[in-house]
């Protein structure tokens, strides 16, 4: 039996795929304008992935600026299914450490000003998505199954609030998320995920954990605590998903 092909979009400190035996790239065109850099096509050990970053080959298109309606149109038109989007986060529940893995379960959305549809021209009638539950959930059984392979440790429950960014958020912005029943908070986790059931992809999330959020931590949150989290994060993040091949 083959393996589908997995996309996999890197969030932050994941601008190239260093395990990724490339064996092509595609700058796919899209109707919606140009994705965040060329797709790339190869393997992470045994797993056939296409791999798109979502900040740009150099890390350098922020959260508000993504073109997301692209990027998941590219996945839909080059025949890919299955797309876990990975996402540095903040940790605001207590069991969100930094350091922590967790396919989240839920989302709260509070960006704004991001196209955030495909249906809003030529439409014959108004559609409106279920989003009762925002996340492909057989995916998310398969990544949390891999990661058990793998030996990694992944929280399964988790909701995700995506605020507009590029700033990082106020204390009280943190609380009133926690008070949300918020448990990490990104930057682009929306509209992703519902661009993603939109074009009916099977579509998880997988968040990184690299700094406590707003108010939570000891002093200002800095970029060196979130690279030292990230690094020791991601080499997990990836060996949980390339163990999707064995599931
Ligand atoms: N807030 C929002 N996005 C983030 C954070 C955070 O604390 N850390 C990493 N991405």
């Amino acid at each position: 039996m083959s393996i589908d092909v997995i996309g996999i979009i890197g969030g932050s400190g994941l601008a190239r795929l260093e395990a990724l035996d490339i064996e092509r790239r595609e700058l796919v065109s899209t109707p919606y304008g140009s994705l965040s850099a060329p797709m790339q096509f190869g393997r992470l050990g045994d797993l056939p992935v296409a791999f798109l970053p979502r900040h740009g080959s150099n890390h350098q298109i922020p959260p508000h600026m993504v073109n997301y309606r692209a990027n998941i149109w590219a996945f839909k038109e080059v025949g890919v299914e299955q797309v876990v989007g990975m996402a540095a986060v903040g940790g605001i529940s207590d069991n969100m450490v930094p350091g922590t893995l967790c396919a989240a379960d839920q989302i709260v959305d509070y960006t704004y000003d991001r196209k955030h549809t495909f249906y809003e021209q030529d439409l014959t009638t108004v559609i409106h998505i279920d989003f009762t539950e925002p996340y492909c959930e057989a995916l998310r059984q398969r990544l949390l199954a891999a990661a058990a392979t793998a030996g990694v440790e992944v929280i399964g429950q988790g909701t995700y609030g995506a605020t507009q960014g590029p700033r990082l958020e106020t204390a009280a912005e943190i609380r009133r998320m926690a008070r949300d029943g918020c448990d990490i908070v990104g930057m682009t986790g929306m509209p992703e995920a519902a661009l993603a059931r939109e074009l009916e992809l099977c579509y998880a999330n997988f968040s990184l954990v690299v700094n406590w959020a707003a108010g939570l931590g000891e002093g200002p949150i800095t970029m060196k605590e979130i690279e030292r989290h990230l690094g020791d994060a991601m080499g997990r993040a990836l060996s949980a998903i390339a163990a999707l091949a064995k599931t």
